[in-house]
């Protein structure tokens, strides 16, 4: 039997925005730390080139802003921009106040080293070397452990969400989730005041991708069946320089590495990017992973290159030791060769709709981080913009919490998950087979360049599987591969649908039979609204 608990408040995922929400709360609440695998593994961990923030005095609030809104291809929600641009500098003082600890100029008086990556107008991206994130991730977990008030639960996988409506209430707001515990096979009650999906993005559902393997759009699915809204699926960033070489799983080399002089190459070295973009390799990151998509397909060769051992090697280790170390294990010595790179899913725009609180459409419930549409993005998101994006809102969120919980009751009683479907599946290949084959499919037909029968073959294929998963579910077992599935099915159907809605090219949607912008026409985000949706 599962085993049932209470908190005042119930966040699911341990990156960047589930812990900095979690700390940000007041010590008198009870709050529960859900972890699909152990506390740190999450895209945050990985995340390399930094968090960008107007720091320096030739900078300004305006240009960040205008270089958000120009990345974000005409889609972006302007006073979202200028609300998280604004408050960038206080969260940067925020994260050193928990103890972070960023890259010095070499002066030291001269305060913290900013670089550039893609769309940046300006240096203004703060960074720990090239293992940001890692040192985000390890500063906030410090914390976390510390406090009395916070419980972490590692290997759970949130199932669904408990809802009202579910239950026979009349009241449909959030009450907690039902959670499958590796390490007793039983699946547990959470129960909440409220309750915070920080589970990341979606990039698994795509063959290749820089993400670790916990991202398969739980949070978002969960979301989804629960009667939220989700907008934007259709822009998936591709990051274009992910290393390749057949031992390496999704390894990134961050764009910060072109912003410190990096040049792009074909394999006879010439340099192309000037002939796509006037910023060249500091375009932002659609044009750049498109433009190495199409020379790719047009030289049918397997990868482009990365060089910047034309700059000095100590600089070069200095500044990138992590790429600098993983490469060499591949025999890729980064100070004298060019580095293999190809294009790979990196990062999901779209999300569960949420306000500037983090607030969804289900009372008690909020979205925060890489799982959320906020409107920051647009159709696409602007380098180092998001490590930003989960700061801002979990102070956002934070506070809107403490203020609601005040007239929130404890849930009620809720009936344990059923667990009469015990049988153990004979038929494991169904999932691993359907887990190929999907990533595949969204790969070959819904990646960086998409057209309308792509789309439309992948929908057929969506579909099908989405059928086979269901009739799995509800015979056999739950177990951690075919929960991520499910998800993954459900995420990739939102993608595809969203991508045929927009008939337009725009930022990281790009339809050859659709090739031009329709700014008359497409102007807003595609929202899709589940059956179960009831406006508060
Ligand atoms: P994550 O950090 O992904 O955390 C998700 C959490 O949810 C994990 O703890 C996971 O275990 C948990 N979870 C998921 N599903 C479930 C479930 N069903 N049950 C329980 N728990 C669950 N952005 C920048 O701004 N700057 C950068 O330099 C940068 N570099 C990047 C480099 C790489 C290689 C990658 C992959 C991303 C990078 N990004 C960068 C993007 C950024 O790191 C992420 O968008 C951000 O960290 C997302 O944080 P998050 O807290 O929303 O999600
Ligand atoms: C990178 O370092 O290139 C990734 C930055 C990001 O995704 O914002």
């Amino acid at each position: 039997m599962g085993i049932s608990h209470l908190h005042d408040v119930l966040i699911i995922g341990s990156g960047a925005a589930g812990l900095n929400l979690a700390l940000r709360l007041p010590d008198h609440l009870k709050i529960a730390i859900l972890s699909k695998t152990d506390l740190s593994e999450s895209n945050t961990y990985y995340a390399q080139g930094g968090i960008s923030a107007v720091l320096d005095r030739k900078d300004s609030i305006e240009s960040h802003i205008a270089d958000t809104l120009n990345a974000g291809a005409g889609l972006c929600d302007k006073d979202v921009v200028r609300m998280v641009v604004e408050r960038g500098p206080a969260n940067i003082q925020w994260l050193l106040s928990q103890g972070m600890e960023f890259t010095r100029r070499q002066e030291p008086k001269q305060g913290y080293h900013l670089t550039r990556e893609g769309g940046h107008s300006h240096r203004r991206v703060i960074h720990a070397a090239d293992a940001t994130g890692q040192m985000m991730q390890m500063t906030l977990e410090d914390h976390v452990r510390e406090k009395e008030n916070i419980d972490l639960f590692e290997n759970r996988n949130a199932i669904d969400l408990i809802t009202g409506h579910k239950h026979g209430f009349k009241d449909n707001r959030c009450l907690g989730a039902y959670v499958y515990n590796g390490e007793t096979d039983h699946v547990d009650t959470h129960r909440s005041r409220c309750v915070v999906l920080a589970t990341g993005g979606a990039s698994k559902v795509y063959l290749y991708t820089s993400n670790p393997d916990v991202a398969t759009g739980d949070g978002i699915a969960m979301g989804w069946r629960a009667g939220c809204r989700v907008a934007n699926m259709e822009f998936i960033q591709f990051h274009p320089t992910c290393l390749y070489h057949p031992h390496a799983k999704s390894f990134l080399v961050t764009e910060a590495l072109r912003g410190e002089g990096g040049k792009l190459l074909l394999p006879d070295g010439t340099r192309f990017m000037p002939n796509f973009d006037e910023r060249a390799e500091l375009a932002p990151r659609d044009i750049v992973a498109r433009a190495i998509d199409h020379e790719m397909k047009r030289l049918g060769t397997d990868c482009l290159f990365l060089d910047i051992s034309h700059k000095p090697s100590e600089f070069i280790q200095k500044r990138f030791p992590t790429i600098y170390a993983r490469c060499l294990d591949f025999g890729i010595d980064i100070t004298k060769q060019p580095i293999p790179i190809v294009p790979a899913a990196h990062y999901t725009c779209g999300g569960i709709m949420t306000d500037t609180n983090a607030r969804t459409d289900i009372p008690s419930l909020y979205a925060v981080g890489e799982i959320a549409y906020t409107g920051l993005h647009g159709a696409n998101r602007m380098a180092s913009n998001s490590l930003l994006e989960c700061l801002v809102f979990g102070e956002t969120a934070s506070e809107d919490i403490v203020e609601r919980l005040k007239s929130i009751s404890t849930p009620p009683e809720i009936p344990n998950w059923d667990e009469t479907r015990v049988a153990d599946s004979d038929e494991d290949v169904v999932v691993s087979h359907n887990w190929d084959e999907l990533r595949r499919f969204m790969w070959d037909y819904v990646g960086i360049v998409r057209s309308n029968k792509r789309l439309e073959r992948a929908r057929r294929r969506v579909n099908m599987l989405r059928q086979e998963i269901k009739e799995y579910y509800s015979t056999f077992k739950v177990h951690n591969d075919h929960l991520e599935l499910r998800n993954l099915v459900d995420v990739a159907n939102l993608i595809i649908r969203s991508a045929m809605r927009r008939r337009e090219s725009r930022g990281l949607h790009y339809n050859i039979d659709h090739p031009e912008i329709d700014d008359h026409g497409q102007l807003s985000p595609t929202i899709m609204i589940p059956d179960n949706y009831s406006p508060k």
